[in-house]
């Protein structure tokens, strides 16, 4: 059973063994069953997270918040009820990384993902991130978990607002029934949109190789997905310069930057 709400989750699971590889040490070399197992898959699944964008720019989720923000943790942010404790802050908070995101250009990782979309059959490509940069970059077969910090909705009917009046109120108003509008992003304790959470589950079930791209892996539900590849066989490679959660049970681990490692990977095969 699915949870579908958005929470955090910090769990240990048991050691397996996995083929470990640095790729910065390593000189950027593919293990060959690796590059074999993606010539011959037909179904292939990539979950990213803030860390494929983290090249662009755009800082992930749980790093360092700096200046006027320090004192803030993101998870105490994006919440609904931080939204209706304090709105002007969260709106203000979300409008710094909307200008972020609208200064980022996709970087290396996500174009070897649209080189990716194009060599295979039936590619699947689900985000956490909420930046909109894989779909800039040029792929098609996107699912995002997780919304879209550039679209605004109705923090009280939920509908979807492309144009409001600038009266100066922060946030600004609804112009369909004057309530603070907010971000379309999923929230923690808020539910994942129904219709991307079962595309996200079908195409992690399915599949024969799946990739966790620069995610921390304590996000849930989107970190379970790699569980759920393992689960009904497939392999799993993770992409990440750090530890997570995940990475014991993963079958590789190219440990290096998004940005140098997917262009490799590509290349290989
Ligand atoms: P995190 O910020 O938790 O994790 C980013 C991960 O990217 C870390 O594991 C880093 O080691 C890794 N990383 C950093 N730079 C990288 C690079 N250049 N290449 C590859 N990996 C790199 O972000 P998420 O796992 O995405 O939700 O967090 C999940 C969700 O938590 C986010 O989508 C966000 C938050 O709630 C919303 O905003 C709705």
């Amino acid at each position: 059973m699915w949870a579908t709400l958005l929470y955090l989750a910090l769990a240990h699971y048991p050691i397996a063994r996995t083929n470990h590889l640095n790729l910065e040490m390593r000189d950027m070399e593919i293990p060959t069953r690796l590059i074999e197992s993606l010539q011959s898959a037909k179904r292939v699944t990539v979950l990213t997270g803030a860390g494929i964008s983290a090249e662009s720019g755009v800082p992930t989720f749980r790093d360092a918040q700096t200046g006027l923000w320090a004192r803030y943790r993101p998870e105490e942010l994006a919440m609904p009820e931080a939204f209706r404790r304090n709105p002007k802050l969260v709106w203000e908070w979300y409008a710094r990384r909307r200008e972020r995101v609208a200064q980022a250009n996709p970087n290396a990782g996500h174009l070897a993902l649209v080189e990716m979309e194009k060599r295979m059959p039936r590619f699947k490509l689900i985000t956490q991130n909420v930046d909109g940069l894989h779909r800039g970059a040029g792929s098609h077969n996107v699912i995002e978990l997780h919304g879209n910090i550039m679209r605004t909705k109705c923090f009280r009917e939920g509908m979807v607002i492309e144009t409001w009046d600038d009266t100066g109120e922060t946030p600004p108003r609804c112009p369909r029934c004057g309530g603070p509008l907010r971000p379309d992003v999923v929230w923690f304790g808020e539910a994942l949109p129904a219709d991307a959470l079962r595309a996200a589950i079908e195409a992690s079930q399915s599949c024969d190789v799946f990739f966790s791209i620069g995610t921390s892996g304590v996000v849930k539900p989107a970190a379970s997905l790699p569980y759920e590849a393992l689960r009904h066989g497939a392999i799993v490679v993770e992409v990440n310069p750090d530890e997570t959660p995940l990475s014991p049970r993963a079958t590789f681990v190219l440990r290096g930057l998004a940005g140098r490692v997917l262009p490799v990977l590509v290349r290989a095969t």
